[in-house]
């Protein structure tokens, strides 16, 4: 299936770097905890980790949104759930895409019943075309156009996450 660059990697690695110093310079001498949530932004993430120079903890949630493969109905369930307590925290969730925003609102609420001190959304992409529940996303990388994404985490039925940069599937491939 041909997949149409979107971004390279050089590109992506350059953003998510200027990411990452942003995050460094808002949390100094804060307890942060990052939270990607799986599976599509776990590259994102362990970029974007380590262009985080503080003490920062990981860890993960686990979800699955209910839909086809490229369209999420807005029913999310939480599989994995995080492994320790966030209460008095600042957390950033990370996702690799908001497209309805439906996933990570849903994510949002419930996290936030968790009292952190603080909680704020950093996503590699954005495509505001398809907003359903409009989204602060504190940390952005880049906005698209309505386009299928995959590549560097995002997939296509489970496949082309390991793809090192960002590339489109077009229409007639899919
Ligand atoms: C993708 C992405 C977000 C969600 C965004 O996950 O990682 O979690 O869809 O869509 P929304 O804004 O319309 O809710 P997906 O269900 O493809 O699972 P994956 O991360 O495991 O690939």
């Amino acid at each position: 299936m041909p997949i149409h660059p979107l971004f390279d990697a050089g590109t992506i690695a350059e953003r998510v770097a200027e990411l990452g110093h942003a995050i460094t310079r808002d949390y100094a001498g804060k307890d942060l905890v990052v939270v990607p949530i799986l599976k599509g932004s776990y590259v994102f993430a362990a970029d974007l980790v380590r262009h985080i120079a503080l003490d920062v903890a990981v860890d993960f949630l686990g979800v699955r949104s209910y839909g086809d493969d490229q369209n999420s109905s807005g029913v999310v369930q939480i599989t994995t759930d995080l492994s320790r307590s966030i209460e008095g925290k600042h957390v950033i969730l990370v996702e690799d895409i908001v497209d309805t925003g439906l996933t990570i609102s849903y994510l949002y609420d419930n996290l936030v019943t968790r009292q952190p001190a603080s909680l704020k959304i950093a996503s590699l992409l954005h495509k505001p075309a398809r907003t359903r529940v409009p989204v602060k996303i504190d940390y952005l990388g880049f906005t698209i156009d309505d386009v299928f994404v995959v590549g560097y985490g995002l997939d296509y039925g489970q496949k082309f996450r390991n793809l090192p940069y960002l590339g489109i599937v077009a229409n007639e491939d899919r």
